[in-house]
């Protein structure tokens, strides 16, 4: 069953054009040029139950916009969204009860008050009754290991520490639907890694309709079976994360070290292209189909071989392909 159903939506800001100076102002002041920014040009896609989409695209893709759109925050300029089977310009009550959205760069805990507070206000917001708080609180709290700091006041815990309460404000009220709109972003490794792995359990759990937004990689590639690339406001590929690899990962990159120092070059480039080299280790870059033989190759050769790894090139290469390509 789908979840969320966007068909042929577009939404474009009005902004003015605003000349330089102080004439400037004086002439806007009668005069303003209107100007509209196509953010998001007929897309479409529909995200079943219990899906982790993972939504990607660089910076002023249409992304945040989408998300907004999603959340009732913006009414779309064209197509129509429905999520649950509300449509969320509507901003019934029923759905804002339903679904929850979290974004990255802005806060939504009141920055002066321990986080416990801004999940009491939301207790309230929502008509959570005392026992299913307690209930979900407990659990949340459990998964992220978060009960050290929630009487602290939320401006003194560090960023992840934040964020990670920020997930737990948004849950409370168990959302069927998850918009997460860059949630790792500016944390350290280990904030990301322990919100990744919330995430995933979460959403293996409750079987929570998720679309994630996020830079990094890493986090898509643990947490999405399904991405939809969006660039310049147009949909660029809607579909498996490990097809998207096997469509434009064409190399593998092999590892090797060796036992011994003072290799040489040239007795490794009969193998493939180098991509690093040093005294004791090389990386080495094959096509897909021969990275096995050319590590049989390598470990039937004379060297010294001590281990190889066969790694793919990272997601990002192919991210960056795909937007290039699209251009
Ligand atoms: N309030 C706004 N007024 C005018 N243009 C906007 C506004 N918000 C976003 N845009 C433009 O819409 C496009 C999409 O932005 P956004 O949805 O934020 O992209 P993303 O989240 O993928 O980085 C960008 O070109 C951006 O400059
Ligand atoms: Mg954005």
């Amino acid at each position: 069953m789908s979840i969320i159903e966007v068909k042929n939506l577009s939404k474009n800001y009005e902004y003015y054009r605003k000349e330089k100076g102080i004439k400037g102002s004086l002439k806007s002041f009668f005069y303003r040029e209107k100007l509209l920014a196509s953010a998001i040009k007929d897309i479409s896609f529909s995200i079943g139950e219990g899906e982790l989409v993972g939504f990607l695209g660089p910076n002023g893709a249409g992304k945040t916009t989408t998300l907004k759109i999603l959340s009732g925050i913006l009414y779309p300029s064209a197509g129509e969204a429905t999520v649950l089977g509300f449509t969320p310009s509507r901003r019934e009550a029923t759905y804002q009860k339903q679904f929850s959205l979290v974004m990255g760069q802005k806060n939504q805990l009141i920055s002066n008050l321990p986080a416990m507070e801004s999940f009491i206000i939301n207790k309230e917001i929502y008509g959570i009754s005392d026992s299913e708080f307690k209930k979900t609180l407990d659990e949340l709290v459990g998964l992220f290991n978060i009960g050290s700091f929630l009487d602290i006041s939320v401006k003194k815990l560090s960023l992840g520490q934040r964020m990670k309460c920020e997930l737990v404000a948004a849950l409370l009220h168990k959302p069927k639907v998850f918009f997460l709109d860059e949630p790792t972003i500016g944390l350290d490794v280990v904030a990301q890694k322990n919100i990744r792995d919330f995430l995933k359990t979460y959403n293996e759990e409750k079987k929570t309709t998720i679309i994630l937004t996020s830079h990094y990689m890493e986090d898509i590639r643990e947490l999405c079976q399904r991405v939809i690339i969006i660039n310049l406001g147009v949909i660029a590929y809607d579909g498996r994360l490990d097809d998207l690899i096997k469509q434009y990962v064409r190399h593998k990159l092999l590892t090797v070290t060796f036992s011994g120092k003072g290799i040489l070059r040239r007795d490794i480039e009969k193998f493939g292209e180098i991509e690093d080299f040093s005294a004791n280790s090389c990386t080495i870059k094959t096509s897909r189909s021969d990275a096995k033989s050319v590590a049989v190759a390598l470990l039937s050769s004379s060297l010294p071989v001590d281990d190889i790894t066969i790694g793919e090139e990272s997601l990002d290469d192919v991210i960056r392909h795909i937007f290039g390509e699209g251009r």
